[in-house]
């Protein structure tokens, strides 16, 4: 049966490593139909909007939606609902994205590109599942208002429901019945009643269905440490929206380049959406020389399991690594650096 996908190529870096990724889903030559819609900055100087009513419409019916990146210095000073990350945001929320996965992988060919020792960080691959809906992101009240006397107050809200916890925390147990069969809960328990509340209902959970898998539960700073410390300790690690924003921006660092990165963001819905950690690279923008990696990586992760072709997720990733173990590099993880367009005929050929 066909497939559908919409494209969001958004801003910055965005345009040119979606077009690479298009090239591969071209040449993968599948039963797949695709279109491109407009969100983040994009969106906003073309309809005002960052996320555009024809673009959350056609993103709910889609099989998968890609998305590059949002943002941009262009649109820094506006208010946060006409920014272009409300438009991510919003597309998170409004298609009930609960459960983002980061997986941190290091391949081989890569070692030398972390600033970690290679035995640190050789055979790595955790798994962080980020709560994508809830906490302080979407919290009220929220706001900066002015009280007197010069004196301004800002103020977000960290909140967390237990059926918001417990969705989030199943799905971390199962992948990691599907992998190395531990989870990590990561909050700060010792300073949050939000934090508190995940530690209890993360633990009853376990103890109610997933006895199987192997639980414990750590501290964010302390995981912060951690990760640099021994990262081979992790398997799956589930934490809040903005713990896991934080510590997978550092997981990915480990893999050598947040260039490397893909993630899925997965929900009750029919719908799920898949994009690289990394943002949108203004600085390097329009210059042809951003990692399309990740981007190539996250239409892997669509197609193992948004679009009922794992040989497809596995042929994607294969010839990744190849192109790798081949030496070609972009910028961010190497010497001699191929442009994005370069990278993306490269892993092409080797598909
Ligand atoms: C991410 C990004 C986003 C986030 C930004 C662009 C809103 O950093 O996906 O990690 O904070 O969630
Ligand atoms: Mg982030």
């Amino acid at each position: 049966m066909s497939k559908h996908i919409v494209l969001l190529p958004g801003d910055g870096i965005g345009p040119e490593v979606m077009a690479e990724a298009v090239k591969v889903i071209k040449a993968l030559e599948l039963d797949i139909t695709f279109e491109e819609k407009l969100v983040g900055g994009a969106a906003i100087d073309a309809t005002g909007s960052p996320l555009p009513a024809d673009t959350l419409e056609a993103c709910k019916h889609a099989d998968a939606c890609l998305l590059a990146c949002v943002g941009g210095p262009k649109w820094a000073g506006a208010a946060y609902d006409k920014r272009p990350e409300a438009g991510l945001l919003g597309l998170r929320k409004e298609m009930d994205l609960y459960a983002n996965l980061r997986p941190a992988i290091v391949f081989d060919a890569l070692i030398d590109a972390s600033t970690l020792k290679p035995e640190i960080v050789r055979g790595l691959d955790i798994l962080i599942v980020r709560e994508l809906t809830g906490g302080v992101y979407f919290g009220q009240p929220r706001g900066i208002t002015d009280i007197g006397n010069g004196e301004r107050r800002g103020v977000n809200t960290q909140v967390y429901t237990t059926s918001e916890i417990r969705r989030v925390a199943a799905k971390a147990f199962e992948l990691a019945r599907a992998r190395g069969g531990k989870v990590c809960s990561v909050e700060k328990s010792n300073v949050m009643e939000s934090g508190l509340l995940w530690r209890e209902e993360v633990t009853k959970l376990h103890a109610e269905q997933y006895t199987d898998v192997q639980l414990s539960h750590m501290y964010a700073d302390n995981c912060a440490m951690q990760l640099l410390r021994t990262p081979s300790q992790f398997d799956v690690i589930v934490t809040d929206n903005l713990f896991g924003d934080i510590l997978s921006d550092e997981a990915a660092m480990l893999t050598g380049s947040l260039g490397m990165l893909p993630s899925a963001s997965l929900g009750a819905g029919r719908a799920s959406l898949y994009e690289p950690v990394h943002g949108s690279a203004p600085d390097i923008a329009g210059q042809n020389k951003a990692n399309p990696l990740a981007m190539i990586l996250s239409l892997a992760m669509a197609m193992r399991y948004s679009l009922g072709a794992p040989e497809a997720a596995d042929r994607i990733e294969s010839a990744v690594k190849k192109t790798l173990a081949d030496g070609v590099r972009t910028a961010d993880i190497g010497p001699n650096p191929v442009s994005t367009a370069a990278m993306g005929d490269a892993v092409v050929a080797r598909l």
